[in-house]
């Protein structure tokens, strides 16, 4: 009999709040799921401003605006990461895309459900805010990852993720990651915080994905524009997104029945 391969899923990670993590944390999550075997595409949907080039100190040459202008195609504009992922560049240099009409962002959306026969996962690294793309986007992917810090801007900026979400009708199961905890434990009782108000004005209550602990390595591994996992694997940060990349590889990839 030969195998069909299930298509992969796209997985948004989205968080309100600026600056919480959520392209470091694209990043790494995406190299650990392809440390694990997983075909994985890392789109910079930060339509505003790209962020993942910056972060691994690339300089692509093609990039998401060349397929939105219909200048090239969208296999065009992917790279190849020596940690083993593939890259789809944001707009680097000038010229925002954050007011692309609602069209052209289908057609890259549907761009990407067709990528998703080739790669077990399509991760996006959504903007800040929470404008029209960032909630297509949000509500189009499969998995919705909502990072959020103990900063009240930041719970209510995740609070408003979730609920818009639920609005839109959006298609894949929402989950909480907390990032920058002080211990796992602290990281715990600010999910716990967000669930309650979740479950109380939501009327469901997001599970958490992981807890991320805040580390100096982390800082470090972005300022010199390598990956974390290779420049510093055991420390606490790497250890906990290891953890973190077990749970997303269930959902990538569902055992074999
Ligand atoms: N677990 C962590 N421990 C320590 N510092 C962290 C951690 N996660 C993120 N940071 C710090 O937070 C900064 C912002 O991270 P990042 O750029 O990934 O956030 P962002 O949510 O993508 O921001 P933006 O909304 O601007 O796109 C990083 O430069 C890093 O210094
Ligand atoms: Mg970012």
């Amino acid at each position: 009999m030969t195998a069909i391969r299930a298509r992969g899923r796209l997985i948004a990670v989205a968080s309100g709040k600026g600056g919480v993590g959520k392209t470091f944390l694209a990043i790494t999550l995406s190299h650990a799921l392809a440390r694990r075997g997983n075909a994985v595409l890392l789109f910079d949907a930060d339509l505003g401003l790209a962020n993942v080039d910056i972060q691994l100190g690339l300089m692509p040459d093609r990039d998401i605006g060349g397929v939105v202008e219909g200048r090239i195609g969208i296999d065009d504009a992917i790279i190849r990461h020596a940690g083993g992922f593939d890259i789809l560049p944001g707009r680097s240099g000038s010229g925002s895309l954050a007011t692309i009409g609602a069209n052209a962002l289908e057609d890259v959306l549907a761009q990407l459900r067709h990528l998703t026969q080739r790669y077990d996962a399509v991760v996006m690294d959504l903007g800040a805010g929470l404008d029209q793309h960032v909630r297509r986007m949000a509500s189009f992917a499969d998995l919705l990852a909502v990072i959020a810090t103990d900063e009240p801007t930041s719970l209510t900026d995740a609070y408003a993720v979730l609920k818009l979400h639920g609005a839109d009708g959006g298609r894949g199961e929402a989950m909480i990651v907390i990032n920058q905890a002080s211990t796992a434990s602290a990281g715990e009782r600010t999910h716990a915080t967000l669930a309650r108000a979740c479950q109380a004005f939501l009327g469901r209550a997001p599970r958490l994905a992981g807890t991320v602990r805040r580390d100096d390595k982390v800082r470090d591994a972005i300022r010199r524009q390598t990956l974390l996992l290779e420049r510093h694997p055991n420390t606490p940060a790497a250890t906990d997104i290891e953890r973190l990349a077990d749970v997303f590889d269930r959902r990538v990839t569902p055992a074999a029945t």
